[in-house]
């Protein structure tokens, strides 16, 4: 069985194909960060024109040699993300669907990352507790079977991922901010600033970056002559508080619901100083712990066509539009 997979949720259009037996056997992304990197964010209006440009060729990059009537169905992201950049890959997929006479699935983006491990390591097994940390996300789920999911905690305002972009913007670094913070923490001390872990010790599980940002901000403007040594330190010292708030919750929810498999998913899963502090986890709570391929933490199609192979749809539901620019991931059964 093999499933053709499409992404344009938002700055990157991908396909990929997952056969069943083989796993991925062709995949594409095309990344548009260059473009919005001039803007410092992505722009909407500008994503969607570029998916359209680009998805044919991103298409024929990932089918490759094989046939396109290998395809048995298509699977592709219905949402959360930006709607016009969504429309994109949803009119294509229609579109094949309807040529190839397959059918079609609306996949939800953010089940794709929650999935996304899974492609590398089959022996982890629902339930599990996976913290989903992207640009647009920050989210602690209850993974209790496929399609099953509970939302335990979640950020009260900024996403993680967004909380590493304002920073690194403040810190005069290029978009996107996640990336370009963990090398330059790299030659920082990580102690140099105390910044505050908001929300570390609240009982439940929620979590909020918006005040750390600012003090950021404020630490930031006090300090004269910002050279490259204490940008360093300032991006040290974010980086191992936003990661302190992150162990703590997810020490927590284990603690709460006792599940010993942890999955941390999403575009901030890539960064090697939160991979390595939460490896330490598995020793501390005898839990085992997995991220993704470092190619599949940001957004690509691979985990789109993963999910939908592990769902079956009939020929009929071509329309109408199923894109949303909201979509919980604790609502996907209604
Ligand atoms: O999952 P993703 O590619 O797109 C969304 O669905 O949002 O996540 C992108 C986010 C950006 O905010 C980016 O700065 C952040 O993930 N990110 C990182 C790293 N790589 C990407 N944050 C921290 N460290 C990284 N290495
Ligand atoms: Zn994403």
């Amino acid at each position: 069985m093999k499933t053709l997979g499409i992404e344009t949720s938002c700055d990157e259009t991908a396909v990929a194909i997952y056969d069943s037996e083989k796993g991925i056997i062709g995949e594409s992304v095309y990344s548009q960060i260059k473009m919005h990197s001039e803007y410092g964010g992505v722009v909407p209006e500008l994503a969607s024109r570029d998916h359209c440009l680009k998805i044919v060729d991103v298409f024929k990059h990932a089918l490759g040699d094989q046939s396109i009537n290998s395809i048995d169905q298509i699977a592709y992201t219905s949402g959360p993300g930006l709607l016009g950049a969504l429309l994109i890959g949803e009119s294509f997929a229609q579109g094949l669907s309807t040529a190839l006479n397959i059918p079609l699935i609306a996949i939800n983006h953010l089940e794709g990352h929650l999935m996304s491990p899974m492609m590398e390591f089959p022996e982890i097994k629902m339930p599990f507790i996976c913290l989903l940390v992207s640009g647009g996300h920050s989210m602690i789920v209850d993974v209790k079977e496929k399609g099953d999911y509970e939302i335990i905690g979640q950020s009260q305002d900024d996403a993680v991922g967004e909380a590493f972009d304002k920073v690194a913007k403040l810190l005069e670094l290029s978009y996107p901010g996640g990336p370009c913070i963990e090398k330059l923490a790299t030659a920082g001390n990580e102690n140099a600033y105390d910044f505050p872990r908001p929300m570390i010790r609240s009982n439940n599980l929620d979590m909020s970056f918006s005040g750390l940002k600012t003090s950021v901000l404020y630490k930031v403007n006090k300090i004269n002559d910002l050279d490259d040594g204490k940008k360093a330190d300032v991006a040290a010292s974010f980086q191992k508080a936003v990661t302190d708030v992150l162990v703590a919750k997810i020490k927590k929810a284990v603690d709460q619901t006792n599940r010993k498999e942890v999955i941390i998913a999403g575009g901030v899963a890539a960064n090697k100083f939160i991979r390595g502090e939460f490896k330490k986890l598995e020793n501390l709570l005898g839990i085992k712990v997995y991220f993704p391929d470092l190619k599949y933490c940001g957004d690509n199609a691979a985990m789109i066509a993963f999910v939908g192979s592990k769902m079956r749809a009939n020929k009929k539901n071509i329309n109408p539009s199923k894109v949303r620019a909201r979509w919980p991931i604790n609502e996907l059964i209604k």
